[in-house]
């Protein structure tokens, strides 16, 4: 129940928190940079992009980061740059600026992240890439999910919402932010599924669009003009995450159209209440704690100056080769949600089944 009721606290905070960003620090702060094991570890900044984009920052990286550097011992410090890259770096500045020897970095947009990564760079401050690759950059470590994969799924998942049908089904596609490396991904995963359907005629693309900053309130203006523009015939949607989907199904609400397969990711409340409803056939669900846990773990060697484990991968970011650890995501659908209560990282059922959403969910069987 704490668990659950904290993200929506730390929300509070930063409803009261006047401009860019709020920042939680715990742990001895100023420790020193000293190495070597037994050592005193030394500070860990966390920088996070925005709330706007998705709940996911707030809701599950923010707390369950905060939890694992606590747990370690590490002090840590956690800020969100509210969607303002200028505040992004002043964030970083600040953090090494207080000590941090260690960045968890998950950059607004490649030109930032790699300006940050280059003053990082010289003042001998480690930088991991946490969830987008910085383009280009300096990182010395990225975490992340298989973010390709991450897109085949979404395509899979369309193909089988619409089931058998064909003949040219109009499906309209609204990727994630062309800022952000990982919504490249996503397109280019959902592509390899969609486009041979293109292709043979299965299916027909009416629309395709990038919604930048991945701005919700964007995705609902720019559905609408793809419904006006086909005259509402878009019968299938890959949107790139769930609050892209959600503006989505409030367009097709304010228009009295029937629902559609539409699909997502994060597995966010909102999108899981979505597939009870059926207004949302599936997401992806990236076990954030799997992340969270990889990232500290690196994080957490670094910051007593030892030889990070764990690596399975390299990731080019353009420049160089990254050492990377990429994690399998998850495709949920009305079928398999259940699985997936009691995790900290995936909406509680009791949040999930409340109110207007009852109903759907006992008819569900959940
Ligand atoms: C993340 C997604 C998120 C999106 C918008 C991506 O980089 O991987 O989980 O939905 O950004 O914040």
């Amino acid at each position: 129940m704490l668990t659950r009721a904290l993200p929506l606290v730390l929300l509070a905070a930063l409803g009261i928190a006047a401009c860019g960003g709020n920042d939680n620090s715990s742990g001895a702060s100023g420790a020193s940079g000293s190495s070597g094991s037994g050592a005193k570890p030394s500070k860990v900044a966390v920088l996070l992009p925005d709330t706007q984009s998705s709940v996911r920052y707030e809701e599950f990286d923010r707390p369950l980061l905060t939890k694992a550097f606590n747990a370690a011992g590490v002090p840590v410090q956690v800020s969100n740059a509210q969607g303002d890259t200028q505040a992004q770096r002043t964030q970083a500045d600040q953090a090494m600026t207080n000590g941090a020897k260690v960045l968890l970095l998950d950059a607004l947009d490649s030109g930032t992240g790699a300006a940050i990564e280059a003053d990082a760079d010289s003042k001998g401050v480690k930088v991991i890439d946490y969830d987008r690759l910085v383009l280009n950059g300096t990182a010395d470590y990225y975490v992340s999910f298989d973010n390709t994969e991450v897109g085949r799924l979404q395509g899979q998942g369309l193909v089988s919402c619409l089931g058998s049908k064909s003949g040219g089904v109009p499906i309209a596609m609204l990727d994630g932010s062309p800022t952000d490396n990982n919504a490249t991904l996503f397109a280019q995963g959902a592509h390899e599924i969609l486009d041979p359907k293109f292709k043979d005629g299965t299916y027909k693309k009416v629309a395709e669009q990038a919604v930048p900053d991945w701005d919700n309130q964007q995705a609902l203006t720019i559905f609408e003009q793809m419904l006006q523009k086909t005259n509402n015939k878009i019968d299938g949607l890959l949107a790139a995450n769930d609050g892209l989907a959600n503006a989505a199904i409030s367009a097709l609400k304010a228009r009295r159209l029937p629902q559609i397969p539409i699909t997502g990711q994060d597995a966010t409340l909102q999108g899981i209440q979505n597939i009870v409803t059926g207004d949302q056939c599936m997401t992806v669900y990236k076990p954030i704690a799997q992340e969270v846990d990889a990232a500290a773990k690196l994080a957490t060697a670094l910051a007593k100056g030892q030889t990070p484990t764990g690596v399975t991968t390299s990731t080019d970011n353009g420049t160089k080769k990254v050492p990377s650890i990429l994690l399998k995501p998850i495709s949920v659908t009305k079928t398999n949600i259940k699985r997936y209560f009691g995790r900290a990282d995936f909406p509680a059922q009791a949040q999930v089944c409340a109110g207007k959403v009852a109903a759907a969910c006992t008819k569900a069987g959940l």
